[in-house]
């Protein structure tokens, strides 16, 4: 694997299941009493957050605190950046201060590249403007795997905003790559016009879709990321393109529904809906941790394997490992 997770792209498939693998022994440490191993004991994992983030910020830090790295979080409100401070300086701070990951999110597309320029560490995007978000993708494939045993011929359709959303496109590279069968949905102004090049089919009709599917995964409206007026009225949208109880009940029996976070309840997905036991949302929350644990463990080469048995944490927690 790469030193830096930037995009779906710097992954093989084999990548990908090494990520799920290593995953699936890390998400029994969640459950434990004491929910932490030893493997980056003494590094440092830096959140820094140039965008507003509820899921990610705080399952990377739950992340790198359960695998005992320390741990800073960096928000622009209250630091340098206020002050004019540039990305690169800010950088080069957190480097001289020896940090060994960076997780970042930032609304310029690009900006985690930029960032492997003047870093030494590991660089981890954890959603770049409308480019990719690919930890996000990670959980979601985790959790798909998790729930219906395989990825290879599973038919997804990715419904909504997908021109703004860094999701969707993380998404479609993971699915296409692990061998599924992905159709992107949503009105032709919300659609990016490169789609060509991703290996997906498009549609803008929904209810044609939804009865062939074994995950639907629902996008919020981008509203901070639009520039225009891209369909006619929010109404309208969810007439056409939410995921209403109706369409529920034209989804085959076993299939999953998903989202990102964060929802709009009643616009891309009704509220009733969100709560169905098919909604896998929260459990794509509760992977997320065990997922973003593998990808430092992975990236920056934990010094302990990984863990099988409840014995083995306490053990080192009692200091067995020293
Ligand atoms: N899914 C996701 O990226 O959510 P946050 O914006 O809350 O991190």
């Amino acid at each position: 694997m790469n030193k830096h997770l930037l995009s779906i792209n710097d992954l093989t498939s084999e990548d990908v299941i090494r990520i799920l693998d290593t995953a699936d022994s890390f998400r029994e440490v969640g459950t434990r009493v004491i929910k932490k191993v030893p493997a980056l004991r003494g590094r440092t994992v830096v959140n820094l957050f140039y965008e507003n983030s509820t899921r990610t910020r705080i399952s990377f830090e739950l992340a790198a605190k359960r695998l005992s790295a320390d741990v800073i979080n960096f928000s622009t409100g209250g630091s340098s950046v206020a002050k004019g401070e540039s990305l690169k300086d800010t950088a080069l701070t957190l480097q001289a201060m020896g940090a060994d990951a960076i997780v970042i999110r930032h609304s310029s597309s690009g900006s985690p590249y930029a960032l492997t320029r003047w870093v030494h560490g590991s660089v981890l995007n954890a959603g770049d403007g409308t480019h990719e978000h690919p930890t996000q993708a990670l959980l979601d494939v985790y959790t798909i795997r998790e729930r219906l045993g395989r990825l290879e011929g599973i038919r997804v359709a990715i419904v909504g905003d997908v021109l703004h959303s860094r999701v969707a496109r993380s998404l479609s590279f993971a699915l296409v790559k692990m061998g599924a069968d992905v159709t992107l949905v949503g009105p032709p102004t919300l659609i990016p016009p490169d789609v060509a090049a991703w290996g997906v089919q498009v549609s803008h009709d929904v209810d044609a879709v939804v009865p062939k599917l074994d995950v639907c995964y629902m996008l919020r409206i981008q509203r901070e990321r639009q520039r225009q007026q891209y369909v006619p009225s929010v109404r309208e949208y969810s007439r056409l393109f939410g995921l209403t109880t109706r369409r529920v009940a034209m989804l085959p029996e076993g299939a999953l529904i998903m989202h990102p976070g964060p929802m709009n309840r009643g616009v891309e997905i009704d509220s009733d809906v969100a709560d169905l036991p098919q909604a896998v949302i929260e459990e794509q929350v509760t992977n997320g941790i065990a997922v973003r644990m593998s990808l430092l463990y992975l990236l920056l080469g934990g010094s302990a394997p990984p863990p099988g048995r409840a014995e083995d944490s306490e053990r080192e927690e009692a200091g067995a490992d020293a």
